[in-house]
């Protein structure tokens, strides 16, 4: 037994047959194992000697075995390593670089100049219901100012937001009349308008929220002209305009100097020198009040304004639509910026 299975050890030829033949010597009803079994009916004399050499042969069985399976894992590792060699010496493929948004550079860069005065930043949903994005605003179902943002509807009470302003509204319910409060909230928002150089259906704009006791218009002249002037340049101006808002009274738009020109002239900014790029004003008692805070206590401001614009003005770019268009060519611009 032990020579034949010696003798067809020596010429297998790969890893299965090494296991038949693994099963036909030492498997459960392998040809050493028959004869172990076999056993008992030795006599007591004959027993122990069989059973040595029974052991003996199956030791050099298993030991030929593991040699040959060792063998032949190494000859497949070998064959592998050959097939797949890399050649380090072939020139790499070159891994096209993304680069950020010039939206989310302006948007990260008014983040860092806000949180830097102590404002944190609180996202909402861009699909919003109507109590937020209007009501809890003081614009009730008939108010004629809802015109102002003719809006994408979903249901009739669910709508695409029109301004980050329903941000408001959230934050001051959720922070339930205490105070102070003093967020900025990032986010596209959506209307109805036909796009065009300057108009598009979805833009961003960043909302502010200050509330506390003893806030003043002041303060909001204040922190907007120390933004106007991190954001364009120490000579940088802004005025304030009375507007109207339905959530802020009294309210205001407010513009800035357009010093920053390109080549030829300054493309984006107005004739006038001036550019608008806000709106905002001091809170209405209304909204402070829906939003379970004490008006007689608390006063407010807020501030919503538009980053394209602000984009534009600070890259002299002339048409909104480039920042929707994902034209590479665009993008690639900002690269290093
Ligand atoms: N939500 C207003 C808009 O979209 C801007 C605004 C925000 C005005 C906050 C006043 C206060 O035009």
């Amino acid at each position: 037994l032990k020579e034949a299975a010696l003798a067809s050890l020596s010429d297998v030829k790969d890893l299965a047959e090494l296991n038949d033949l693994r099963v036909k010597y030492l498997g459960k009803r392998g040809a050493l194992t028959e004869i172990m079994k076999g056993m008992g009916k030795l006599s007591p004399e004959e027993r122990p000697v069989m059973g040595q050499q029974a052991n003996e042969v199956r030791a050099v069985i298993e030991s030929l075995l593991k040699e040959k399976t060792e063998a032949f894992e190494q000859a497949i590792l070998q064959e592998k390593l050959e097939s797949q060699r890399i050649d380090v010496t072939l020139p790499g493929r070159v891994v096209a670089r993304g680069a950020k948004h010039p939206l989310t550079l302006i948007v990260e860069q008014i983040e860092d100049l806000f949180i830097g005065l102590g404002f944190e930043i609180a996202e909402g949903p861009e699909v919003e219901t109507d109590y937020y994005n209007f009501e809890a605003l003081n614009l009730p179902k008939d108010h004629p100012a809802r015109d102002m943002q003719d809006s994408f509807y979903i249901t009739e009470d669910i709508l695409m937001r029109t301004h980050t302003s329903p941000n408001q509204a959230r934050v001051m319910e959720a922070k339930q009349g205490e105070a102070p409060v003093k967020i900025l909230c990032p986010g596209r928002v959506y209307r109805r308008d036909d796009d065009d150089a300057t108009h598009s259906h979805v833009f961003t704009q960043i909302e502010g929220l200050v509330i506390d006791e003893n806030i003043r218009m002041s303060d909001l002249k204040g922190i907007l002209l120390f933004f106007a002037q991190e954001m364009f340049g120490s000579d940088v101006e802004i005025r304030l305009r009375p507007s109207f808002f339905p959530f802020t009274e009294p309210s205001a738009e407010v513009d800035v100097t357009c010093a920053v020109c390109h080549g030829t002239g300054c493309r984006v900014c107005k004739d006038t020198g001036w550019l608008e790029i806000l709106g905002s004003g001091m809170v209405h008692p209304k909204v402070l009040e829906m939003s379970g805070y004490d008006s007689e206590k608390y006063t407010g401001f807020a501030f919503g304004m538009g980053v394209e614009r602000i984009a534009m003005l600070k890259y002299g770019i002339e048409d909104i639509r480039h920042f929707y268009n994902n034209d590479l060519r665009f993008l690639k611009q900002f690269n290093r910026r």
